[in-house]
This record gives structure tokens, C-alpha cells and sequence, in this order.
């Protein structure tokens, strides 16, 4: 898969996508994300990206012309393009899904009070908000939804199966229930006795009993109860 990064600040996506198992797999080549400065799509001598807002308000808006530049020259046949905002979609573990499947996303990460809407009206197939807050800038959502997408990809996470049994998805969607390591006692605290049975069978249901009280707990709504 192939991912375009559209931002005034590369480095923010940069950091946290050249680290760890994506740095790894864009190492690998199992996935190539490139990181555009939007300062470069622009052609005037102060390389400015946003302007005044028609109608007046607080803050600055962010100008058409580099976007549009910047999605003509890194658009191609099937690319995906995804506006990075608080206006938008809500990001989740299916969306990841869906994304994963593409074979070319290019990320236009907003800043300022907002991006010019001629760019979403023209170009952007997919507005989406990772979440009921605001950031200073779209440049950390957008790594945000590269990292969940990327490990998605085949060959990213060295255990095929660690993508599948997690929280969000699949069918029957709760959270995970908790995880233990070696020692079996520490601190005063003993593993629960029946993940050290192996009885595969009780464990599981062990597994799914905790994730469920759990998800009741923590995210009522997931169960079709009181939004949170
Ligand atoms: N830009 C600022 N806040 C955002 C959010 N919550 N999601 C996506 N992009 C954003």
C-alpha cells in the first residue's frame, strides 16, 4: 500500500510512523508513506497556506490552491482521499478495515480553524475525526489512522492472529478482557489461577467473561446501552 501524508508539519507524522512496527514495515516495504510539506505546493515568495476568513470570525482558514496542487500531483487511478478533521466521520476499527483494503491513500491534514470547503466539495472522498476533541492540527490524526491501517496490512504484525482476536473486532464486538505475564506472583497478586490450567476451553471463557464486564464498565454503549 502506498500513503501520501499532505501537512505543514511532516515531522509530527514523521516521528511515530518511522518508529517501531510501521518504521519497520515501511523499512520491509510492505507499505511506502511518503510525508508532502504543503509549503512546497505553493508558488508564491512567502509559501503562504492560509488567509482570512470570508465572513469574519476568529482565526485563519487554509487556502485552496496548494491542496489542490498537492492532490494533482500525488492523486492516481483508485487513490483515496482523506481529509483529517474534527467535522468529520468517526474513526473506528472498521473504517481501519475498509481503509486497509485500498491500495493508495493520501492524508490532508488541516490546521488553523479550518481548510478552504472547495477542497472537500472537489477532492476528498472521506472526511474523518478520530475523535470528540481538537487537536492543534489534522498531522496527529492522520498518524493516528496510518498506524491503525498499517498494521492491518498482511505481513505487518508477526502473529497473524493478534490482529483478529482484539478488541473492536470481528462480530460480537466488547473489549478485550485483561493480560498477564510471568511472574505469577507479583506484588502481592496472583495470575487469576485458570489462565495457568490449560483448560483452553475455561480460559476463553474466562477471557470473554472479563471482556464483557469490562465493556460494561468502561463503554456501555458498545453493548447498546447509555452513550458515553
Ligand atoms: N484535527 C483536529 N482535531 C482533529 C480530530 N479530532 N480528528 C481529526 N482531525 C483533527
Amino acid at each position: 500500500m502506498k500513503i501520501d501524508i499532505v501537512t505543514i508539519f511532516p515531522e509530527i507524522a514523521r516521528g511515530p510512523l518511522g518508529t517501531s512496527i510501521v518504521g519497520r514495515a515501511a523499512e520491509a516495504g510492505l507499505v511506502e508513506i511518503g510525508y508532502h510539506d504543503l509549503r512546497d505546493y505553493t508558488t508564491d515568495r512567502h509559501r503562504q497556506v492560509d488567509d482570512l476568513p470570508y465572513g469574519g470570525g476568529p482565526g485563519m482558514v487554509m487556502k485552496p490552491e496548494p491542496f489542490f496542487a498537492a492532490v494533482a500531483d500525488l492523486r492516481r487511478e483508485g487513490s483515496k482521499v482523506v481529509m483529517m478533521t474534527p467535522q468529520g466521520l468517526p474513526f473506528r476499527q472498521a473504517v481501519a478495515e475498509d481503509l486497509s483494503r485500498e491500495s493508495h491513500l493520501v492524508f490532508l491534514c488541516g490546521h488553523y480553524e479550518g481548510v478552504d470547503h472547495r477542497v472537500v466539495e472537489a477532492l476528498v472522498d472521506l472526511e474523518l475525526s478520530i475523535g470528540d476533541y481538537v487537536l492543534t492540527n489534522g498531522t496527529l490524526a492522520a498518524a493516528v489512522v496510518v498506524d491503525a491501517v498499517a498494521r492491518l496490512l498482511p505481513g505487518v504484525l508477526g502473529d497473524g492472529r493478534s490482529a483478529e482476536v482484539e478488541s473492536f473486532s470481528g462480530e460480537g464486538r466488547h473489549l478485550e478482557g485483561p493480560h498477564y505475564t510471568r511472574p505469577a506472583e507479583y506484588a502481592g497478586r496472583r495470575v487469576p489461577e485458570v489462565l495457568l490450567s490449560g483448560n483452553h476451553a475455561a480460559i476463553a471463557a474466562w477471557r470473554e467473561q472479563e471482556g464483557l464486564a469490562r465493556t460494561r464498565r468502561n463503554r456501555p454503549d458498545l453493548l447498546g446501552g447509555v452513550e458515553v
